[in-house]
């Protein structure tokens, strides 16, 4: 099959790697020169492991192509996929432009029938003004070549994306003929070989179902850390509840860990459009209103801690964080708690080091000078008056405390994710403050 992908931020970088690495001849658009120039050297725009490999694997084997130019792109293609960014407006709304130009542009150059397919996250209504620009582009060539519109969300987690896509949880289509169900029954069928379903749908079921996906996970984030919060006050250990109640397979052990509040590119933008949506269409999203301010409040919580700790004499201390980016393993900076975590800290007059393994050029973008940036995660320590664990990358989860102890000014440490054990901490000496255990 010839497979056209256009744009090549994280969901159209990793769709096409991933459809090229089954063999099929994939072409990979952007408006952006320089990003093609350096994808074709293998110079990606993103960290996402595996994934710098597997594009110069598959360019060298000719299977992968990069291109400014759609109309070579959309020559020939069976399908052509839409994963350009949508972007929040002013009012939490996905703005569309550049999706919808980028159906224009595919209709201004197909050559036969394709499929064209919206993987961006877009409102439940898009593909039908996606067909719109297209049938317009067609009748200005006045073409009578055929087409069809699909909706293919995408629901691959950063850091675990390559996984995500080749073996899937599951496959949704949208789609509105059987014409376009059989293409896209094509094109997955390597990826279903372990009986990873596809579910296919009317295309506004599968525009919804990617926005009911993010917002039920983020809702079972923010309830748990509504519950961790309430434990620290009666008393109770959120760990051994989160393990009380996961054990019932309704609940399920997955994503009911709390912490400093969701961030990321999906969860905070998909929440505000989900909301947005249907508040223009006269409903109101009540559970997912209170979702988004919990998680608001919840990046404030580690700050709080810390002020509690220090009686609000904060004016001259230093801190040391570990972690920046949202989550382990992406340099995404997106919506980061530690954002909001360190403007606290500078507000107050405290000095901040940090330390991340992948994520301190991005961070510069936002942080500039106003943080010190430390070589590694220990020097980040030095004479600080406490850590403030906020990302849990794996190298962070069992360092020598005693090295710690030592480089610290004083032995406190504020765990924003619960990656240390509170009784070792306390036998350790340290005072250890962490979400939902009574400490
Ligand atoms: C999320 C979804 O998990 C993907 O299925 C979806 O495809 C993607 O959004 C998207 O819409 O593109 P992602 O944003 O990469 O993926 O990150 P997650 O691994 O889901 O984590 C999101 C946030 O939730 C992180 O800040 C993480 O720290 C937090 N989290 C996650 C918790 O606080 N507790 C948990 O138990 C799980």
């Amino acid at each position: 099959m010839k497979v056209a992908v256009v744009g090549t931020g994280y969901v159209g970088l990793v769709t096409g790697t991933c459809f090229a690495e089954v063999g099929m001849d994939i072409t990979c658009i952007d408006i952006d020169q320089k990003k093609i120039d350096n994808l074709k050297q293998g110079i990606l725009p993103i960290y996402e492991p595996g994934l710098e490999e597997m594009v110069t694997r598959n360019v060298a084997a000719g299977r992968l192509h990069f291109t400014t130019d759609i109309a070579e792109g959309v020559k020939d293609a069976d399908v052509a996929f839409i994963a350009v960014g949508t972007p929040p407006g002013e009012d939490g709304s996905a703005d569309l432009k550049y999706v919808l130009a980028v159906a224009r542009g595919i209709g201004e150059n197909l050559t036969d029938y394709c499929v064209v397919v919206t993987k961006s996250t877009v409102p439940v209504g898009t593909a039908a003004k996606v067909h719109n620009e297209l049938t317009q582009a067609l009748a200005k060539r006045n073409s009578s070549i055929e087409f069809d519109v699909a909706s293919n969300p995408e629901f691959l987690k950063e850091g675990a994306a390559i996984d995500d896509f080749l073996k899937p949880d599951r496959i949704v289509v949208g789609v509105s003929s059987e014409r376009a169900q059989d293409v896209m029954s094509k094109l997955y069928k390597p990826f279903l070989l372990n009986g990873h379903p596809i579910i296919f749908m009317d295309i506004p079921s599968a525009e919804m179902t990617k926005y009911a996906a993010n917002s039920m996970l983020a809702t079972k984030i923010s309830f748990m850390n509504d519950i961790a919060n309430l434990c620290e006050i009666m008393g109770a250990d959120v760990n051994m509840v989160r393990k009380g109640i996961g054990s019932d397979a309704r609940i399920g052990t997955k994503f009911i860990y709390p912490g400093i509040g969701y961030g990321g590119s999906c969860f905070p933008k998909d929440v505000k459009a989900l909301i947005k949506t249907a508040a223009e269409n006269g409903y109101q999203m009540q559970v997912l209103k209170a979702v988004e301010s919990v998680n608001e409040a919840q990046k404030e919580v580690l700050f709080d801690k810390v002020k509690k700790h220090f009686g609000g004499e904060l004016q001259g201390r230093k801190f040391a964080l570990w972690g920046l980016s949202f989550k382990p393993k992406t340099d995404d900076m997106r919506e980061a708690p530690s954002l909001v975590i360190i403007e606290k800290l500078l507000a107050h007059g405290c000095t901040v080091s940090v330390y991340d393994p992948v994520a301190v050029p991005e961070a510069k973008h936002s942080l500039g000078d106003t943080v010190t940036y430390a070589k590694d995660q220990f020097e980040a320590l030095v004479d600080a008056d406490a850590l403030l664990v906020i990302t849990e990358w794996p190298e962070f989860r069992s360092p020598s405390f005693g090295v710690v102890g030592k480089l610290l000014k004083q032995k406190v440490i504020f765990d924003g994710r619960n990656i240390y054990d509170p009784q070792e901490m306390q036998e350790a000496g340290f005072a250890y403050h962490c979400i939902g255990i009574r400490t």
